[in-house]
C-alpha cells in the first residue's frame, strides 16, 4: 500500500475529530467566497449610492467572524490529529523496534535507529497536522473563489480555468525532486545520529585517545551533508510561489484586458468585474498553499517509506500460533545436536553438533578460549537466536514449542557487561518485577552482598545511578546485576563471565553472592575463575564450537590428552583468593581471560 494511504488509516480512530474539522473547513471555505461576493454590492450599491450599507458592513464582520472561528477550529482540530497520528506512529516503532532480534539490533546502530523514531517521525508530523488540513481548506476555498467567478462571468472564468493545468506540471515536477532529497536528507540525519551516540557514548576513549578533532571532522563532514541536502529541499520549495505568482500576473492581466471591453460594451458592470478580479486575486493565497502542498506530502512519503519499511522488518524470534505456556522446569535442561551460525557472519558454524544435558539443580560450567562459542551458546536458551538444527529441551519440550514470555520467565541472566538503566537502585534490582515489595529488594540485594553499599549512599535505594550505572563501580554493578537476577527467582540461571571485573576484594563477596544465586537452581555458567569450575557438576569444555570434553574438574584433568587440562595449563582459570587453606592464590594465576576488557 501506498505509505499516503497507510499513514491515513492511522488517522482512522480519530475519524470524529476529523468530521468536526471538515465542518469547520466548509465553513470556512464558504465565508471565503462570501467575501469574494460582497464585493458586487459595494462597488455597484454602497459606493455609488450609498445603499444597503449596514448590511453590507454587517456581512462584512459576519463573514469575517465564520472564517475565523472555521480558520481556528480547523487548525487545531487537525494539528491535534496529526500529533495523535504521529504518537502512534512513534510507539508503534518503538515498539515493533524492541521486538526485534539480536540479529537485527546486530546489525543496525542505535543512533540510526534513534533517528527514525524522532527525525523520521517529525517529518510525517508537519505533513498530517498542517499539509492535509491546508489541502482541504485551502481546497474548498478554491472552489469558492471558482465557483464565485462563474457566478460573475463564466465565460471569463473558464479562459481562465483552461490555464489551470500548466501550473500542475511544475508542481509535480519540483514534488519529485522534493522527495528524493528528503529521502537523502533523513538518511544523512541517521548518519549524524548515529556519529552522535556512539562519540557520546564513547566520550571515555575519544579523549583517552585524544580522537576528539577525528569525531569533530567527521560529524561536521556529516552535518554538511545534511545542510547541502536541505537546500535542495528548499530550492525546489521556494521556486513554486514564485511560479504561482507569475502565472497568476499573466492570467489577471488577460482578465484585465478582455473585462475592461466588455464593461466598455456594458456587458458587465464594474461591480461585477471587480468581485470577478478581487475572487483572482483572493485565489492567490490558497493556490499558493496549495502548490506546496504536494512537494510537502512527498517529503511526508519520504519519511514514512523509511518509517515502513522499518515496521515491515519482521526479524522477531517467533512464536509458534499453537505455542503452549512452559511448565516450570523439574527434570532437565537439554541440548541435543545444537548447531548454530550467525546469518551475517561467515557462513562458519558457530557452534557444532552441541549435545549435554543438565539435570535440575546441577551447575554446569562452560569453558573454552575466546570465540569457542560460549555466549553464543547460553543466547540460544532464552531464544535470543534460535538454533539451526537440533533442538534445546526443557523437560523434553523444545523451546520453539512454547511461548516467548513463559520461557524466558524461567531464565535469570548476568551477563559480563552489567546493563543497568538510569533509575533507582531500587527500581534497577526490581526491573521487570516493577510490584516487588521494598523487602523483597532489600533480601536480593542483601543476598547479592549490595545491601552494605547501598546502604551508606545518601539515598540509599532511591539513589539514582546514572546512565548505564556510571555512578557505581563495576564491582557495585556486577552485585545490583546479582541482585535483580536473586529478585527475579527463575529456575534456569545463566551466567556469562559474571564476576569479570570485580576486585579481589569484591570478588569474595560476590562469590558468596553466587553462590546463593547458584543453590537449588539448574544454571549454566561460563565461568573463568578456578573456583566456580571446581564447583561445576559438570564441565562443558566447547573448541570451535564443537564439545571435546565433558565431566568433572579432577576427571577431566587426570584424562590423557585432556584440552580441559591444556586450557588449564594456558592459565584459562583465575583463581580467587581465600578459597584455599592458606589463604594465598592458588593454581594458575590470573591471565588470558576470556572476553574483553570492560568498559
Ligand atoms: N552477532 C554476531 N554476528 C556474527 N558473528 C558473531 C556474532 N557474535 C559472535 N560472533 C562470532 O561467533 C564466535 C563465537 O563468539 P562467542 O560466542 O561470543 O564466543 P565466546 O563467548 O566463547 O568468547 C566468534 O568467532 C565471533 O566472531
Ligand atoms: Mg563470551
Amino acid at each position: 500500500m501506498h505509505p499516503f494511504f497507510r499513514l491515513l488509516r492511522y488517522a482512522r480512530p480519530h475519524r470524529a475529530r476529523l468530521g468536526i474539522a471538515l465542518a469547520a473547513m466548509l465553513a470556512y471555505a464558504l465565508a471565503t467566497a462570501g467575501l469574494a461576493l460582497l464585493v458586487k454590492p459595494i462597488f455597484d450599491h454602497v459606493l455609488p449610492a450609498r445603499q444597503q450599507l449596514g448590511l453590507v458592513a454587517g456581512g462584512i464582520i459576519g463573514v469575517y467572524l465564520v472564517k475565523g472561528l472555521g480558520s481556528y477550529f480547523s487548525s487545531y482540530l487537525m494539528t491535534d490529529i496529526g500529533q495523535r497520528v504521529v504518537r502512534d506512529v512513534r510507539d508503534a516503532l518503538f515498539g515493533h523496534i524492541l521486538g526485534q532480534s539480536a540479529a537485527f539490533f546486530a546489525r543496525r546502530t542505535t543512533g540510526q535507529l534513534l533517528s527514525r523514531i524522532t527525525n523520521d517521525v517529525n517529518q510525517i508530523q508537519q505533513a498530517v497536522s498542517e499539509t492535509i488540513g491546508d489541502f482541504i481548506r485551502e481546497g474548498l476555498a478554491l472552489v469558492g473563489y471558482a465557483a464565485t467567478m462563474f457566478y460573475y462571468d463564466a465565460r471569463l472564468a473558464l479562459v481562465v480555468m483552461t490555464s489551470a493545468p500548466i501550473i500542475v506540471y511544475p508542481i509535480v515536477q519540483l514534488g519529485q525532486r522534493v522527495r528524493r532529497s528528503t529521502r537523502r536528507s533523513q538518511e544523512q540525519l541517521e548518519e549524524l545520529s548515529h556519529i552522535t551516540t556512539e562519540a557520546f557514548a564513547g566520550q571515555r576513549i575519544v579523549k583517552a585517545f585524544g580522537a576528539e578533532a577525528h569525531e569533530r571532522r567527521r560529524f561536521a563532514g556529516a552535518s554538511d551533508r545534511v545542510y547541502r541536502t536541505n537546500m535542495k529541499v528548499t530550492s525546489a520549495l521556494s521556486a513554486l510561489p514564485p511560479i504561482m505568482e507569475l502565472l497568476g500576473g499573466v492570467g489577471i492581466a488577460a482578465a484585465l484586458w478582455y473585462g475592461s471591453r466588455q464593461i466598455a460594451d456594458g456587458r458587465l458592470t464594474t461591480g461585477e468585474f471587480v468581485g470577478f478580479l478581487s475572487a483572482m486575486f483572493m485565489m492567490y493565497q490558497p493556490a499558493r498553499k496549495l502548490s506546496r502542498v504536494n512537494a510537502n506530502l512527498q517529503q511526508a512519503i519520504a519519511a514514512g517509506q523509511r518509517i515502513f519499511e522499518m515496521l515491515d522488518t519482521h526479524t522477531e524470534v517467533t512464536e509458534r500460533p499453537d505455542a503452549r505456556q512452559a511448565s516450570p522446569l523439574t527434570r532437565r535442561v537439554e541440548f541435543d545436536g545444537v548447531t548454530f551460525y550467525y546469518d551475517d557472519g561467515d557462513g562458519r558454524h558457530i557452534l557444532d553438533g552441541v549435545s549435554f544435558s543438565a539435570d535440575v539443580g546441577q551447575m554446569i560450567a562452560i569453558v573454552g578460549l575466546s570465540g569457542a562459542g560460549k555466549t553464543t551458546l547460553v543466547n540460544l536458551v532464552p531464544r535470543f537466536y534460535d538454533v539451526k538444527a537440533g533442538a534445546i529441551r526443557l523437560d523434553g519440550t523444545d523451546i520453539r514449542d512454547v511461548t516467548l514470555a513463559s520461557l524466558r520467565a524461567q531464565i535469570a541472566m548476568v551477563t559480563q557487561e552489567t546493563v543497568l538503566f538510569d533509575d533507582t537502585i531500587a527500581n534497577n534490582i526490581a526491573y521487570g518485577a516493577q510490584h516487588a515489595s521494598p523487602g523483597a529488594i532489600e533480601m536480593a540485594a542483601r543476598a547479592a552482598h549490595a545491601h552494605e553499599f547501598v546502604s551508606a549512599l545518601p539515598d540509599g535505594y532511591q539513589t539514582r545511578i546514572g546512565e548505564r550505572g556510571q555512578r557505581l563501580s563495576g564491582g557495585q554493578r556486577q552485585r545490583l546485576a546479582i541482585a535483580r537476577a536473586l529478585l527475579k527467582d527463575s529456575p534456569i540461571l545463566i551466567l556469562d563471565e559474571a564476576t569479570s571485573s570485580l576486585d579481589a576484594e569484591s570478588e569474595q563477596l560476590v562469590q558468596d553472592a553466587l553462590a546463593n544465586l547458584l543453590r537449588d537452581r539448574t544454571s549454566f555458567v561460563i565461568a573463568h575463575r578456578l573456583s566456580t569450575v571446581r564447583r561445576a557438576d559438570a564441565i562443558v569444555v566447547l573448541d570451535q564450537g564443537r564439545v571435546v570434553e565433558i565431566g568433572r574438574h579432577d576427571d577431566l584433568l587426570a584424562r590423557p590428552e585432556s584440552a580441559y587440562a591444556r586450557l588449564y595449563q594456558l592459565q584459562m582459570f583465575e583463581s580467587v583468593a581465600p578459597t584455599d587453606d592458606n589463604g594465598t592464590r592458588a593454581g594458575a594465576p590470573a591471565a588470558a581471560t576470556t572476553g574483553e576488557a570492560p568498559r
